[in-house]
């Protein structure tokens, strides 16, 4: 087993889940519940979000949180009101900082203009919106709740009011999709210029509506043409792959999602949400997970912790390569002993001469780099490093 070695603190962001959805889409296996009318437990949800908060905050003391990213779910059902109580009352349990990058999910079928201004009064800098696809057919064979003139419409809205940034999510390899349909998707996303595009294959999740009567997806091949052609498409229109799924414009990468794969901390707060928090004084990586049910995160008898471990060290650099190998950009290699607080172990001297070998990775005296071929098989690279 490798010597362990002095833990450093890599950066910190907060992620708040929310947990509900006008109606579940049948492809998402996401810790979200269909609202069926109901009338949300809104300022409750948003309380207990902060006394969750209250409880982390130990964790990190005054340690400075660089990104936060509302997610779920559907957050843009909450009111404006709802994310400003909710980013007050975090300014005042964390070290927030004042450039931070914040990120709000919106669901096209769930946004009207005042509201989406009042969210960046209320401190949102960042929107990302669930698109998938600007073919009618194709939004509904997903169970979607906006038809395209809809998605048209949010994006206008994120251009018209005093965003920092925006994202538009996209999925391919949709049932009955052709080349044609994929490019028309992305062409209709470029020519609304998005600074960041997250483009998905959609992938068939278990306990999901897809996963018990499964839709006939595009073959490997086709999967394939789609996806070359899609990185050549993106590519001439000025968008740099900086992740398996993510693309941007030039200094447009997503900061929050950029620290998970650099292997950096992050605070998990709400229905069912993850965190990594580093504790350098005990020189251990933790993991939380919250309560997953909205009915037992709000039941004031119980934690909103379910579970919380410390990660054994044997498990760290899986964890680690699974990370950081996801992103395109040279993985410094100290990284690696930073932030696992391990020094190379011979297991992982071997794992990774096998993929140099294999040319799955190139490295220098001080980076190492995924290639061309390595990204093509990525997870055969990253079940390597087990
Ligand atoms: C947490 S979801 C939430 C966004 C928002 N609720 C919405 O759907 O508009 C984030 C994104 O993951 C992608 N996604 C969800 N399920 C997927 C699946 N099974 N395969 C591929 N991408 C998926 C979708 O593009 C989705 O917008
Ligand atoms: S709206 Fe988003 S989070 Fe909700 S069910 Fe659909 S894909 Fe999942």
């Amino acid at each position: 087993m490798s010597q362990p070695l002095s833990l450093k603190l890599p950066p910190l962001s907060l992620y708040i889940h929310i947990p509900w959805c006008v109606q579940k889409c049948p492809y998402c296996d996401f810790n979200s519940h269909g609202q069926k009318g109901q009338v949300l437990p809104e300022s409750e949800y948003v309380s207990h979000l902060l006394d969750d908060l209250t409880e982390d905050a130990k964790l990190v003391g005054d340690r400075a949180i660089h990104s936060i990213f509302i997610g779920g779910g559907t957050p843009s059902l909450f009111s404006a009101q709802a994310i400003q109580t909710l980013l007050d009352g975090v300014k005042k349990r964390v070290n927030l900082l004042v450039d931070a990058e914040i990120t709000m999910e919106a669901n096209p079928g769930t946004v009207e203009s005042q509201r989406f201004a009042d969210y960046v009064k209320a401190g949102i800098t960042r929107i990302s919106i669930g698109v998938q696809s600007f073919q009618p057919e194709k939004l509904a064979a997903l169970g979607r709740i906006h038809d395209e003139n809809q998605a048209l419409n949010a994006v206008k809205l994120a251009k018209n009011i005093d965003l920092n940034s925006f994202n538009l999510d996209l999925m391919h390899g949709l049932p009955k999709q052709s080349l044609e349909d994929a490019m028309f998707d992305l062409n209709s996303a470029i020519t609304q210029q998005p600074p960041h595009l997250s483009w998905y294959q959609l992938t068939i999740e278990p306990n999901t509506q897809f996963h018990s009567k499964p839709p006939k997806l595009p073959e490997d091949e086709l999967l394939w043409d789609i996806q070359e052609r899609g990185d050549e498409l993106l590519k001439q229109a000025g968008f740099e792959q900086y992740e398996i799924s993510a693309y941007s414009q030039v200094g447009q990468q997503c900061q929050h999602n950029l620290n998970y794969w650099r292997f950096g901390d992050y605070l998990g707060i709400g229905c069912g949400a993850h965190g990594k928090i580093t504790l350098a004084n005990k020189n251990q990586i933790v993991r939380t997970v919250k309560v997953k049910h909205p009915k037992g995160y709000m039941d004031l008898t119980r934690s909103y912790m379910s579970d919380k471990k410390v990660v054994p060290s044997e498990d760290l650099p899986f964890e680690f390569f699974m990370n950081r190998f996801r992103l395109l950009e040279p993985c410094p290699k100290s990284d690696y002993s930073d932030f696992t607080g391990l020094a190379m172990d011979d297991g992982t001297k071997k794992n990774l001469q096998i993929a140099l070998n294999r040319g799955l990775l190139v490295e220098s005296a001080d980076e190492w780099r995924v290639t061309q071929l390595g990204r093509r098989y990525l997870n055969t690279l990253l079940e390597m490093m087990v």
